[in-house]
């Protein structure tokens, strides 16, 4: 089987990062100049915020790429699907990232910037405004932390991680809510964090100050970029049952790959827990 990559040179990949950079990076300037300073916060539904930094971050990332690749498809969080959807480059942008965490002003959130080609994650791009922190991976190429190598960490117990979780928007109206592993995994670990960006979470796995990282509910624009960069620090990441194919509810499990197998084999044990439901709002 040809391998889709053989045919997108390494000059090419290259390139694609660096555009995703710049455009990661125009974003991020865009959270910071909106920092604090927020008039109006809107509600998608129920706990989902958007602001004018969420949409103005957008609008520049989407002019950057729109100018340097017009034949591209895209898949962005606040404007949907636009552009060439019968290309074989689809980039998915989350021009914010954590803007819960943004809008309270809890300084955790950033610009994810993937490219799927042929519908694998190939590239991605994720910028924290916040501690001028970019992560950058393309297969094949590393992954890097402001230009330098990253990898991910050496844990190899559990009992000795530190891992994050996130939990969706439909926690409140949905049995699996992954309140039940966020239990499990507090109890068998030295702790759980929430950090509020999945992005982050995932650059977080890749640099090794985390050891692992699962959410059910995410999008392509959440994971797809950080997916790659942990590939690439050499983690591993599928769906919570361990298989390469990432299911549309989005259960994701990245690992530093020593914990891979454990935290597969401890996902497929929880059960969620006996709440009464819906609880509502
Ligand atoms: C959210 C964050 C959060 C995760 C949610 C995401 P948003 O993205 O990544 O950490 O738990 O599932 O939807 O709405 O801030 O772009
Ligand atoms: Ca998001
Ligand atoms: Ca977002």
């Amino acid at each position: 089987m040809i391998n889709s990559l053989d045919t997108v040179s390494k000059e090419q990949r290259q390139t694609f990062l660096d555009i995703a950079t710049e455009a990661a990076c125009a974003g991020g300037a865009i959270l910071r100049s909106y920092w604090g300073n927020l008039k109006e916060i809107e509600e998608k539904r129920p706990g989902d915020l958007v602001t004018i930094a969420d949409k103005e971050s957008e609008a520049i990332v989407l002019s950057i790429l729109q100018r340097h690749f017009p034949d591209h498809g895209i898949l962005a969080e606040e404007s949907g699907v636009l552009g060439n959807t019968e290309s074989r480059y689809l980039w998915a942008i989350d021009p914010l990232d954590g803007t819960t965490n943004y809008a309270h002003q809890y300084p955790f959130s950033s610009v994810s910037i993937a490219l799927l080609i042929d519908g694998i994650p190939s590239v991605g791009a994720i910028y924290d405004p916040f501690r001028d922190e970019i992560f950058r991976a393309a297969t094949g190429l590393g992954a890097t932390r402001n230009r330098l190598p990253i990898h991910v960490s050496k844990t190899t117990e559990l009992s000795r991680s530190l891992l994050v979780t996130g939990f969706a928007y439909d926690r409140t109206l949905v049995e699996d809510n992954n309140y039940a592993e966020f239990c499990h995994f507090t109890h068998i670990t030295q702790g759980v964090r929430r950090g509020g960006s999945a992005a982050m979470d995932l650059a977080y796995v890749a640099c090794g100050r985390l050891d692992g990282y699962w959410e059910r509910g995410l999008s392509l624009w959440d994971l797809a970029a950080g997916g790659v960069i942990v590939r690439e620090a050499g983690g591993i990441v599928t769906a919570y049952d361990g298989s390469e194919h990432i299911p549309k509810s989005g259960r994701l499990l990245a690992t530093n790959g020593h914990l891979h197998k454990q935290m597969v084999d401890e996902l497929a044990l929880i059960k969620p827990l006996p709440f009464k439901f819906p609880f509502g709002r």
